[in-house]
């Protein structure tokens, strides 16, 4: 099957030829329909976060289920499914308390001893985060997919897959956000948009985006913001604590800088919580000032929304077909597999909201 693999840290993907195996007996295999282009996937690229290389990247997929190993329960052929990282075990402490995203069992992926899922020329090759996304196929554990309803168009229910549940969980899950709630979103791309998004369908009273990039709000205004600032021409913290006269309920920082995390905190009332979204590489190190916990103020982090991605992906589905999710304009481009490093290219100029690689 063609997949883009990444050779060295820094280096354009290239596509080449790369075996798959069949699926063992808790597996699925499934051919790719639409995959998203990440902020995560840059992060492994440019090194930021470490990963065994060679690999194929890609982690917000959705497809058909063409195989299913035999002990497999949950999914069958001709299924479509989303895809998750956050694959869970079902039986560990995390699992069993609800918060399948922190599961950490080996278990959903292939021993050492056996044989690899994906292959080149013969020789093993790592499988990044359970997926390995930009391909034709993808080979992983029953309980990193789930099954969705068939009216559902693909390229728009990929997008579930990372940014959305991501995103739309971190406001709902993790910061728990209560109607008449303000916030503030720090960064608008496919995670921040989708925090926007999530924040209007849970009833905030205020929903303050914030980017760098001054065309950025337009497409957030269009997601739910009632304001928007440009942090490139003003300072961001003195902004929302002026708009909600003293700080917000809650702040998401959607970017992965150590800056916009402290100014998370700092834009965020007494009692108030900053929820960081952003993967922010290792090395780097948040300053916060200590007397502001006297207030009552919290910092938290967020992994794939806290999510229960079997019930809450279904559950998005339905909100885009209902026409309260919005998942049309989160597609600024569809492109073919090989223009993936254009994809990158433009992420880094901040202009776009997401680019989905469409399979044939
Ligand atoms: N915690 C998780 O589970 C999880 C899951 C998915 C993605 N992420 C992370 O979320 C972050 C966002 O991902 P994305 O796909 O939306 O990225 P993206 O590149 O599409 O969006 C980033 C946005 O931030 C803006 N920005 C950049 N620097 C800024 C600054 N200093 N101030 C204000 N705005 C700024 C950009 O203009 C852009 O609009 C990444 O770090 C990604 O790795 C985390
Ligand atoms: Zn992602
Ligand atoms: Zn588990």
């Amino acid at each position: 099957m063609k997949a883009a693999v990444l050779r060295a840290v820094g280096l354009p993907l290239q596509i080449e030829d790369v075996q798959i195996d069949k699926p063992g007996p808790r597996e699925v295999l499934i051919r790719t329909v639409a995959a998203g282009v990440c902020g995560s996937d840059l992060h492994f690229l440019q090194g930021d976060f470490a990963t065994p290389l060679p690999t194929v990247l890609g982690h917000e997929a959705a497809g058909v289920v063409e195989a299913v190993g035999c002990d497999v329960r949950t999914v069958k052929p001709g299924d479509h499914v989303i895809t998750c990282l956050s694959a869970y075990c079902g039986h560990c402490d995390h699992c069993l308390t609800g918060r399948l995203n922190l599961c950490v069992s080996d278990e959903t992926s292939r021993d050492a001893d056996q044989p690899p899922r994906l292959a080149r020329a013969g020789q093993p090759m790592p499988q990044y985060l359970h997926l390995s996304a930009f391909a034709e196929q993808i080979l992983t554990h029953e309980h990193a997919v789930v099954a969705i309803r068939k009216d559902m168009p693909l390229d728009r229910a990929a997008l579930i897959g990372c940014a959305v549940v991501t995103g739309f969980g971190a406001v709902t899950h993790t910061a728990r956000l209560q109607p008449g709630e303000t916030v503030a979103v720090i960064g608008c791309g496919g995670v921040g948009l989708s925090a926007i998004n999530a924040a209007l369908i849970a009833g905030a009273g205020r929903i303050i985006a914030i980017d760098t990039v001054a065309s950025k709000e337009s497409l957030a205004r269009a997601f739910g913001a009632t304001d928007f600032i440009c942090s490139a021409q003003d300072n961001p913290v003195k902004a929302v604590r002026q708009l909600t006269g003293g700080g917000a309920h809650h702040a998401l920082e959607c970017i992965g800088l150590a800056k916009t995390a402290e100014q998370a905190f700092a834009m965020v009332g007494r009692g108030g919580t900053a929820t960081i979204v952003g993967m922010i590489p290792p090395g780097q190190n948040l300053s916060i000032p200590g007397a502001a916990l006297l207030s009552e103020k919290r910092l938290q982090g967020s992994f794939m929304g806290s999510n229960r991605f079997p019930v809450d992906m279904p559950r998005l589905v339905d909100f885009y077909m209902q026409g309260r999710l919005k998942l049309d304009e989160l597609i600024s481009r569809r492109i073919r597999l090989d223009q993936v490093n254009e994809a990158f290219a433009e992420m880094q100029t901040g202009e776009i909201a997401r680019s989905v690689i469409l399979f044939d």
